[in-house]
């Protein structure tokens, strides 16, 4: 079976075997079975690049359902399953008028990898609104609840990257959403200017997620349309010493504080920087509009992007004596 449609870069490799669940028992049936020791677990395939035909068993979780769990007069708690569309999971609540993931609209992937990778976006992370998720064991097929601490929450990082990487399947996560006097988080700089733009003094949820959803449109490929997994990078952070040195050469090089002596600095700059922004070669590139996210215009290798990520990270190393690392997982 061709993976194709189940990977958002859109990448043509194949697996031996493919079975999707749609429920938890039908999970820890298939986990059980004793034929198939490689096994690649499949969600929105929004955060991974496929670089060879995968010899196993493709488990493609579509466990779907959201429901409210309890609520009071301000708060409710909201369990979603993990095979949810992630974006439909953020409609959802904003047409229920449920605030704190409006900034997390738009994002590709479904409500189970979410918590991977702490997805982030415009000054809000998951872990914000997070309350615990529930993951199948692969080895014992017993359930385990993670609570936020659990969860080891960072930044584009959690116990899912580390210590339990390859170890679970999450299979719900459960969020604490605000249902009146939603705290609001709009003094990031593309939000102000596109609240501007729409003429809102005083946004709502719903005007939050239509700015993300407008900002996310003029900078962002849509998957549907032009094969990628949003940023291939991430913000690499680095010594304050370090950058001040840099910005001798570089002055007008940003960054934002993480810590007293570390600073983040945006990959996409450094990325267009080292001369790759919207560079084609043949089949894939780098976009136009962000230079943090690789493209596949079309029948693109998934080696070939690896290659492009490879001279991509060289070429800055050598220009800014900085690494900076993959985000996609790279199978
Ligand atoms: N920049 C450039 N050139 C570029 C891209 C960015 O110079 O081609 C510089 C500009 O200075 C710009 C700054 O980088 O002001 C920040 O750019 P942007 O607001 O687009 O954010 P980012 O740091 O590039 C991160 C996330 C995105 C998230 C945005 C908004 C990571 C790896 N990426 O990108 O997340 O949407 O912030 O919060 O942290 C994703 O993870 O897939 C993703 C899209």
């Amino acid at each position: 079976i061709s993976l194709k449609p189940y990977n958002t870069f859109g990448i043509d490799v194949t697996a031996n075997f493919f079975i999707s669940v749609s429920s938890t028992d039908e999970l820890k049936q298939v986990l059980a079975l004793k034929n198939h020791s490689n096994k690649l677990i499949l969600g929105g395939g929004s955060n991974m690049l496929l670089t060879k035909n995968f010899e196993g068993l493709v488990i493609h979780i579509n466990i779907k359902g959201i429901k409210i769990v309890s609520e009071d007069d301000n708060f409710v708690t909201i369990k979603a399953s993990a095979g949810e569309n992630w974006h439909e999971f953020v409609i959802w609540c904003i047409n229920n008028d449920f605030g704190g993931i409006e900034n997390l609209s738009l994002i590709p992937g479904n409500v189970g990898t979410a918590p991977i990778q702490n997805i982030g976006a415009y000054g809000v992370e998951l872990k914000d609104t997070f309350v615990s998720c529930e993951a199948i064991s692969l080895e014992t097929q017993t359930v385990k609840t993670f609570t936020k601490t659990d969860c080891n929450f960072d930044y584009r990082n959690s116990i899912f990257k580390q210590g339990a990487k390859g170890k679970y399947i999450i299979t719900s996560v459960t969020f604490l959403l605000s249902k009146k006097n939603h705290k609001l988080h709009v003094s990031y700089g593309a939000i102000t200017s596109q609240l501007e733009t729409m003429q809102v003094s005083q946004p709502t949820i719903q005007d939050v997620s239509k700015a993300v959803i407008a900002i996310r449109e003029s900078k962002l490929p849509n998957p549907e349309e032009i094969g990628n997994s949003g940023s291939f990078f991430k913000n690499p952070v680095i010594s304050k010493s370090n950058f001040d040195i840099l910005s001798k050469n570089f002055s007008d090089i940003p960054s934002y504080p993480v810590s007293k002596d570390l600073v983040k600095v945006p990959a996409g700059w450094l990325i267009e920087k080292a001369g790759f922004k919207g560079k084609q070669f043949g089949k894939y590139g780098v976009h136009k509009n962000q230079a943090l996210v690789l493209v596949n215009y079309g029948n693109a290798k998934g080696s070939d992007i690896l290659n492009l990520s490879k001279l991509i990270q060289k070429t800055v190393k050598r220009i800014f004596d900085i690494s900076i690392e993959a985000e996609v997982n790279i199978l």
